[in-house]
């Protein structure tokens, strides 16, 4: 659908006043001005149906979020150097949903600091500098980083850095056996771990995500999750789990992705659907790994973070999260919307591959199923057609063939119809 002129005026005033560092979605950008739920309308009134927004955990504008925003607003917002019960209660509630010892809540702005802290407690407590990520993916950021994201950097890895292959179940080594996946990503991690240490560096920790998002939306299997976390923790070095995007029930068996494994990491790191829009992101660590951190010197301040205003959205996003049940409503939606989106996968041959795990799903197209040959073309044009029926989904991978369908949680089995019927006569039109 054309900008209007507006809209054109708009976005050329952006671009002046943004700069060009800024993308946006979409040939045209939607100019949105109102949400609700799992519903947004732009500046024409049309309705779109949000299949995309993980920020809006809880649904966008939830009453009671807005609600303890501003009631909290009108009295008081200050920092964490004063003592204030709302960011007491908050970290407290966060310890009551966190596995095994992890208790302790520094809070942070956004998920680019909450990993930038969490590398900082490991290297300061296991006294290596070392750190180990997965290829394209994406932490944040900030400079560390950013150093820690080779989904957006440009320059060669930094010598600390050691980037193992992801567990791609669809092209990668042992895609078909599972042994032979597993022995490939054991190797993987064992190369990692002497490379780092014969450069000087030790491990200090493995960043990981539960589902990885930017090199194609791939969950790997417990097994394979365990085994990397022994071999690091056998190194010396920490599991930093990285739920900026898995966090908070979106893949519908645990609150925390990572325990999918079984494992419980060392650090975990939250940030995008914890404030519903808020800026509100946290580095949970045990007591003890706090310790030996301030113990060896280190310390944390940070001027917005842990605000009353901040901690009283998270409290109101949190008493949401299991007034409404959202755990087992994803797991539940998700099956459905599984169980639905097998029957178009299989009916279009230009689909090579559904996969991923409660609300975070990718659609894999191709040309040909058997020799996998990305097809990004036909992905841009069903995800703007389904964008020009009033659905929102969008499209990743380095040939930009993966729709990702990543909806806020409280999406529902009405949605999913309306999504799966959208997207079936977007299909239809390739
Ligand atoms: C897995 C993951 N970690 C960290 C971040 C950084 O979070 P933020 O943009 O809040 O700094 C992102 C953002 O997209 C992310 O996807």
């Amino acid at each position: 659908m054309a900008l209007t002129q507006a809209n054109q005026t708009l976005l050329e005033r952006r671009r002046k006043a943004l700069g060009p560092a800024y993308a946006h979605f979409y040939r045209d950008p939607v100019h949105l001005v109102r949400g609700e739920g799992v519903w947004m309308w732009d500046d024409d009134g049309r309705k779109y149906l949000d299949c995309y927004n993980n920020v809006a955990s809880v649904g966008h504008c939830h009453p009671a979020v807005v609600e303890a925003l501003h009631t909290q607003a009108q009295r008081l917002n200050t920092h964490t150097r004063y003592l204030h019960a709302s960011v007491v209660e908050y970290a407290e509630m966060l310890a009551d949903i966190m596995p095994g010892d992890i208790s302790v809540s520094n809070i942070v702005c956004t998920g680019s600091e909450a990993n930038d802290l969490a590398c900082q407690i490991a290297r300061k407590v296991t006294g290596n500098t070392g750190l180990i990520i997965l290829k394209d993916t994406y932490h944040g950021a900030t400079t560390l980083v950013r150093e820690l994201s080779p989904a957006i950097r440009p320059e060669p890895c930094p010598d600390y850095v050691y980037e193992i292959d992801v567990p791609d179940t669809y092209r990668g080594p042992g895609a078909d056996d599972p042994a032979a996946f597993l022995a490939h990503h054991k190797d993987q991690i064992k190369t990692a771990i002497g490379k780092l240490q014969a450069r000087g560096h030790g491990v200090a920790a493995l960043l990981i995500d539960s589902i990885y998002d930017g090199p194609g939306i791939f969950a790997p299997p417990p097994s394979y999750q365990r085994e990397l976390f022994a071999q690091v923790r056998a190194a010396g070095g920490l599991i930093i789990a990285d739920e900026v995007q898995s966090g908070l029930c979106r893949l519908g068996d645990h609150y925390w992705g990572v325990m999918d494994s079984g494992v419980v990491p060392d650090i975990i790191t939250m940030g995008k659907p914890m404030g519903d829009g808020h800026p509100l992101a946290v580095t949970a660590t045990t007591p003890d790994i706090m310790k030996a951190y301030v113990d060896k010197g280190g310390e944390y301040f940070n001027t917005f973070a842990g605000n009353p205003v901040s901690a009283e959205v998270g409290k109101a996003v949190l008493r949401i999260v299991e007034q409404e049940n959202l755990l087992s409503h994803v797991k539940e939606t998700s099956d459905y919307l599984m169980t639905r989106l097998r029957v178009i996968a299989d009916k279009h041959p230009i689909i090579g591959d559904l996969r991923g795990k409660g609300f975070f799903i990718a659609l894999e197209f191709v040309r040909d199923k058997a020799d996998k040959t990305p097809d990004g073309d036909a992905c841009l044009t069903a995800v703007e057609w389904m964008k020009d029926n009033g659905v929102l989904v969008s499209r990743i991978g380095t040939e930009g063939n993966i729709m990702k369908i990543r909806p806020p949680l409280v999406f529902a089995k009405e949605h999913v119809d309306l999504l799966v019927e959208t997207l079936d006569r977007a299909l239809l039109t390739l």
